[in-house]
């Protein structure tokens, strides 16, 4: 049988799901589609009311339409609850539910590139508190993490992040990031700091304990400032593609019905198409 399924933004030019999930369904042999939408903020509710009369079953959604998403899902799973935003939607039974697969991506990516980075989970610091902390936040806490530092160059969205969480979560003013580094096992960025266009990120991290691994959630470039001064003092690193396409898992398997891989072929697919285009 025939099966879709889409990508809905606005813009949605910029996706590299189509990549993904099309390298999947030839990889598998499916007769299927993963089509890019461009979908107005206003068109939105509309489309996603006709998935089905679209011949989609499902779709994953992108800027700005994951808290809308969110609302207008049947169903929702409990663990996008906090996160008030889903990115992955598919038809049951007639009913429209929704999931959050970042959380999934983040853990996967740290879990295939650092392995054992969480045996130690006393403290981790993140970087930012827009809705990508959000996510990292909640993986971070549901692995079993004992304190996640928020340090934010807008105190008041950390301070947000910790009603959210409770009180495993510490704001912390962006001035004291170097500070808060000294007990951390695991550094995360997850602002827009050292993305292509945007300005680095300028961080000292001499106090990380030399077994603490750094990650950044941008990857264009994929080694950024941050990944690149971790290497130089030997501290272990994970860039932020793998998240991106580990995420992508849990959708093509509930659109598709077969769990896909993430392997070195997909990730030079989407390394060429970046590069090709930056
Ligand atoms: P997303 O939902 O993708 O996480 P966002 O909500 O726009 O995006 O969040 C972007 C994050 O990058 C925020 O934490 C933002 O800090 P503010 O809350 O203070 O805006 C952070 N950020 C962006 N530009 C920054 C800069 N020049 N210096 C420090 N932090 C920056």
């Amino acid at each position: 049988m025939f099966k879709a399924a889409a990508v809905l933004g606005f813009p949605a030019r910029h996706s590299r799901s189509p990549l993904v999930h099309g390298h999947w369904l030839r990889q598998f042999g499916l007769r299927g589609a993963y089509l890019r939408l461009e979908t107005p903020p206003d068109k939105f509710a509309a489309t996603l009311k006709s998935l089905a009369d679209l011949g989609l079953t499902g779709a994953n959604v992108t800027i700005p339409h994951k808290e809308a998403a969110f609302r207008l899902a049947d169903d929702v799973d409990p663990d996008a609850v906090r996160l008030a935003a889903i990115n992955t939607l598919w038809l049951e039974d007639g009913r429209l539910r929704g999931t959050n697969t970042d959380v999934y991506g983040f853990l996967a990516n740290l879990d295939e590139g650092a392995p054992g980075w969480d045996h130690e989970r006393h403290e981790a610091v993140v970087l930012g508190a827009g809705g990508a902390a959000r996510a990292v936040v909640q993986s971070l806490l549901q692995r079993g993490f004992g304190r996640v530092s928020v340090c934010n160059r807008t105190i008041s969205r950390a301070e947000e992040l910790s009603a959210l969480f409770g009180p495993k979560l510490r704001p912390l003013a962006w001035q004291d990031t170097e500070k808060a580094l000294t007990g951390a096992s695991l550094l995360v960025n997850t602002t827009s700091l050292g993305m292509h266009g945007s300005p680095p990120l300028d961080l000292d991290l001499a106090s990380l304990p030399a077994s603490a691994v750094v990650t950044d959630i941008v990857y264009v470039p994929r080694e950024t400032d941050l990944l690149r001064r971790a290497a130089a003092l030997n501290l272990r690193t994970v860039d932020g593609l793998g998240m991106l396409l580990h995420q992508a898992v849990p959708g093509f398997e509930k659109w598709f019905g077969l769990r896909p891989a993430v392997t070195p072929a997909l990730r030079q697919l989407i390394i060429d198409d970046i590069e090709g285009r930056t």
